[in-house]
């Protein structure tokens, strides 16, 4: 301390007061990071939203929302990340970065920060149903080196699809803009997601644009493997990218 104080540049006394000062300088930079923290995180209180919408994001159909549900129950995200990040060679494997709007819905999100296996943010579309029910019951049957567990109890486990309705419900008090409409028909939206000759199945996908037909092989109403199939066809498939990149001259 003293030995600051005979080296302190000639001038400044305030500078002196405070560097010679420990109790003065703690308060000093107690202020200085408050003042700046005011002024980043106060804003973010008035926003409305941070997140820039984006046309095609939609909240999940309740078929999608069991089977996310499913995928956190069995800690899918545990070997899975759902967020390809802006660099070459993430971009090259996957398919365009992750937009912040693609997973503004998820309570909580899966961006997740392991990958023991690959990313799945744009699995959607990528292999058939037939593929994903395959690899779900033995990963070996169709990718012969794969160390993923097997889940092939999810297609002899039927859903529990009581509580979607409710579920819907408390996502709106948060954000998710489910209508009254969506709501209701929750439980006939469930059943008609499983083929495309199901009952109503063209009126849950105007509810619901994009939502995939699962083909379900089950006899006896809807599986769990059924909803984790309809959540992993949506995922990544909601934008056209097309379009933006076509606008942005991007690639
Ligand atoms: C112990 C880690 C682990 C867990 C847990 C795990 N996986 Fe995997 N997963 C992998 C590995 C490794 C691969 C790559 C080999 C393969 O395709 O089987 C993979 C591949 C996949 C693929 C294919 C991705 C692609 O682009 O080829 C899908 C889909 C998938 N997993 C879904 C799931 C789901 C759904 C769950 C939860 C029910 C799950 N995984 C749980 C490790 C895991």
């Amino acid at each position: 301390m003293s030995q600051s104080a005979q080296h302190a540049p000639a001038g400044g006394g305030l500078q002196k007061i405070l560097e010679t000062n420990s109790i003065l300088l703690i308060v000093g930079i107690l202020l200085l990071v408050s003042v700046g923290g005011i002024v980043e995180i106060v804003p973010l209180f008035y926003l409305k939203n941070t997140i820039e919408q984006v046309e095609g994001v939609r909240p999940y159909s309740p078929l999608e929302l069991a089977g996310y549900n499913i995928y956190i129950r069995e800690g899918c995200y545990t070997c899975h990340s759902q967020m390809i990040r802006p660099l070459r060679d993430e971009v090259e494997r996957y398919g365009h970065y992750s937009l912040a709007a693609e997973s503004m819905y998820d309570h909580p999100f899966q961006w997740g920060s392991k990958r023991t296996g690959p990313d799945l943010a744009r699995v959607g579309g990528k292999y058939s149903n037939d593929w994903h029910r395959d690899h779900l019951r033995n990963p070996r049957s169709v990718v012969p080196s794969s160390i993923m567990p097997g889940y092939a109890f999810l297609s002899q486990t039927p859903l529990d699809g009581e509580h979607l309705a409710e579920q819907m419900r408390t996502l709106r008090v948060v954000g998710v803009p489910y209508t009254d409409e969506q709501i209701d028909n929750a439980p006939g939206d469930l059943a008609a997601q499983l083929s495309a000759d199901a009952q109503g199945a063209s009126e849950m996908q105007k509810r619901y644009p994009n939502a995939a037909f699962t083909d379900s092989p089950s006899k006896s109403g809807v599986t769990e493997e059924d909803a984790l199939v309809a959540y992993l066809q949506h995922l990544g498939v909601s934008v056209d990218f097309k379009i933006y990149d076509d606008k942005a001259n991007v690639r």
